[in-house]
């Protein structure tokens, strides 16, 4: 334990004693969570999983900016929140999982209704952004679950805060054969509990995993560990990096999009636009470049909020939702860090981002249509992909050409 983790146990344990957590200071061990009782799980994850992470020394797994001040600062609005906060339940039968952490296996976080046919559970939605991130050609499915009666602040467009309780998962299938489902829940105001699950091979059942390299159809298929998960998905303030204003708003996106989020009345706190668009520089290509720019970089580590892994850089590819009106993108920050724009990366300095006209001299386009298996650092993204998106390659090298 670091001194700093050491300061943090010490302050979230102090903190939990202060407001009378009895139990061992600051962890509900499994089993007194599982006497909490049905629906009462969320109340041993929440109530005092900052405190117990901390303790492990796993400030990264604790605190979305991975510090440790951050995760003592969850301990004090855990202790605020509401007694049994809602925060998902589990399905009956199931172990309560340790505090802080996710079930272990995937029929106890309540996606399905019955894993064996598949059939989801109730409360739980599809969703599709209308581009999805390329994900080396796995075929994708995701789902939302919403706490009964809990809406979704839109108060801020480009960040949704979501209610305590929310789960997402997104089901991986190499071919039609389920590989992998992740799962982000949402636990304390500040903390989502995540993981991947591999299924097995009669696809009965996914276990949790720390991530790894797996054989499947002979090839090597990346589980991402939770440090990759956090590395794309702390670029947003809550985490979720698909399910947002301008994916579910474009033409393209299904299930519980935009229209549908308004018509189930699941938002507060703002109004979301009668349409979402982006506009054409005047190449014909821009529209889909930038929506891919914004779904493949942006939303995760290229954009403003200074969690966000490439934030130093100075390389902004998300779109906002103000400029998101169908508006010429002649002052989007997708063109303005990028087009004659030098990189600021030490090892790449003096290559522009993009050269009009030329693919071949615009580093934003080599990075992307590289895949560097040894040398992962000198290629876009530079963890989790090992194939290069031919079509997306194809749609920015285009775009650059006719500009
Ligand atoms: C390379 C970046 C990256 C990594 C690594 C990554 N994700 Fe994501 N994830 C995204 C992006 C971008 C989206 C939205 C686009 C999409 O779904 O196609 C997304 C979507 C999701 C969703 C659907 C809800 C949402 O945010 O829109 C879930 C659930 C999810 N990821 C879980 C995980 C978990 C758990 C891990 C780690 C085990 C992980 N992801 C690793 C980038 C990443």
């Amino acid at each position: 334990m670091t001194t700093r983790d050491a300061a943090v146990w010490v302050a979230v344990v102090g903190l939990a004693l202060a407001l009378g957590c009895g139990n061992d200071g600051g962890g509900m061990d499994a089993s007194s969570a599982a006497t909490a009782g049905k629906g009462g799980a969320g109340h041993g994850g929440a109530g005092t999983g900052a405190g117990t992470g901390a303790g492990e020394g796993d400030a990264a797994v604790v605190g979305d900016s991975g510090a440790g001040d951050a995760a003592a600062s969850n301990g004090g609005s855990d202790a605020a929140l509401p007694g049994d906060a809602d925060a998902g339940g589990l399905p009956s039968g199931c172990p309560a999982p340790a505090p802080n952490q996710p079930p272990e296996s995937l029929s106890c976080t309540g996606l399905y209704g019955d894993i064996t046919t598949k059939k989801l559970a109730s409360g739980v939605q599809a969703f599709m952004p209308a581009v999805p991130l390329w994900s080396d050609g796995a075929g994708k499915l995701r789902f939302i679950y919403l706490p009964p009666g809990q809406k979704i602040d839109i108060s801020d467009p480009d960040a949704w805060r979501f209610p305590i309780g929310t789960k997402f998962w997104k089901e991986f299938k190499s071919g039609t054969k389920r590989v992998e489902t992740r799962m982000f829940w949402k636990l304390t105001p500040t903390f989502w509990a995540r993981t991947a699950y591999q299924w097995n091979d009669g696809e009965t059942e996914a276990t949790r995993t720390g991530g790894g390299d797996i054989q499947v159809a002979g090839k090597t298929y990346h589980i991402p560990s939770t440090t990759e998960c956090d590395q794309c998905h702390k670029g947003r303030p809550d985490h979720a990096l698909g399910f947002e204003e301008i994916l579910l708003g474009l033409p393209g996106s299904t299930g519980l999009n935009l229209a549908a989020l308004k018509s189930q009345g699941l938002l507060t706190g703002g109004t979301v636009p009668s349409k979402i668009a982006i506009g054409d520089d005047g190449t014909g290509f821009g529209s889909d470049a930038l929506a891919f720019l914004h779904v493949n970089c942006g939303v995760s580590c290229h954009n403003g909020n200074s969690a966000s892994e490439a934030y130093s850089t100075g390389l902004r590819l998300a779109v906002k939702v103000a400029d998101a009106d169908g508006r010429a993108p002649t002052n989007f920050d997708s063109l303005k860090t990028t087009v004659n724009v030098k990189t600021t990366t030490g090892r790449w300095l003096g290559k522009i981002r993009i050269t009009p006209g030329s693919p071949s001299e615009s580093w934003l386009y080599s990075l992307m249509s590289t895949r560097n298996p040894t040398n992962m650092k000198d290629q876009m993204p530079p963890i989790a992909s090992r194939v290069v998106p031919t079509a997306g390659a194809k749609l920015l090298s285009d775009w650059i050409t006719a500009m």
